[in-house]
């Protein structure tokens, strides 16, 4: 299985384009659809649907990776920030692989960019702990450690003065607030950086983002202990890291559901001599 569909929903376009995953890159142009006014569930597995038809040829009946700006725990998203609400509570695999009629393996966004990153790009043979962060609308993160990601980190959460870190760090408030680079940089960014590399200690740094092709333009301003680079797959991490996670689930399937995580928490809690 050497090309696998990726898709990378997010809060205006919905893409996806077949990867080839010998090589870490798109084997056809990507397809981008706006991503519909109402971002339910049923609308956003049409427009999967339509992705799906467009590069039915080259990618046969495999599987499919699809990245959603929120964590994912064993399929089901609970809870998330810049899409539908209909999203939240729902075990979103079954639901897309039901209406799809083919495996589907979902996976947060900034986890596909991280794993994207790790096996093909700018992390790429880093040893230790590296963190991706996305700068978008939201801040995603991915932590990951020689090679082993630690899904749903969530650290554009992170609540650092008293504020959202994303609410305040984001591309889009920069945006949005008007801010220079520099401004941005020295009264956002900082903060926050310092801040995930007190708690993480990382090794390397790696921002994703479509901002970051513009890096040089605000790496100048921050002052970091651990090194900071930008991705190198750009807006392509997404959907490369999306494929190459629903290929490895091939291969390692995920058996855990809900109900029988919460089974092995209680037979944990009972071994322990606890209350059930
Ligand atoms: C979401 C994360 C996501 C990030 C970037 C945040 O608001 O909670 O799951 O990775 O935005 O899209």
């Amino acid at each position: 299985m050497s090309t696998v569909l990726g898709i990378d929903v997010g809060g205006s376009g919905i893409k996806g384009a077949p990867v080839e995953l010998e090589v870490g890159d798109f084997a056809e142009p990507r397809l981008r659809i706006p991503t519909p006014e109402k971002s339910s569930p049923k609308n956003v597995a049409a427009v999967i649907g339509e992705i799906i038809d467009n590069f039915a040829e080259s990618i046969g009946d495999g599987p499919v990776g699809v990245s959603f700006p929120a964590p994912t725990r064993h399929g089901v998203i609970p809870f998330i920030a810049n899409l539908d609400q209909g999203w939240a509570g729902l075990n979103a695999q079954d639901y897309l692989s039901d209406k799809l009629g083919r495996a589907v393996t979902v996976v947060n966004d900034a986890d596909a960019a991280g794993l994207g990153e790790v096996h093909f790009g700018a992390a790429k043979g880093v040893p230790g702990v590296v963190i991706l962060t996305t700068l978008g609308t939201g801040i995603g993160t991915a932590i990951i450690n020689d090679g082993i990601l630690l899904p749903n980190t969530e650290l554009g959460h992170l609540e650092i003065d008293g504020f959202d870190a994303e609410k305040r760090a984001a591309a889009s408030v920069k945006d949005k607030k008007h801010m220079s680079y520099k401004d941005w940089a020295t009264k956002r960014l900082q903060r926050y950086y310092e801040v995930v590399e007190m708690l993480f200690t990382p090794d390397l740094f790696v921002v994703g983002g479509g901002v970051s092709k513009d890096h040089v333009k605000f790496f100048k301003y921050l002052s970091l202990e651990t090194p900071i680079v930008p991705a190198t797959l750009f807006n392509r991490a997404g959907i490369i890291g999306a494929a190459w996670q629903a290929a490895w689930r091939v291969e390692h399937p995920d058996t855990v559901t809900q109900a029988s995580a919460k089974k092995t928490a209680e037979d944990a809690i009972r071994a322990a001599g606890g209350e059930e």
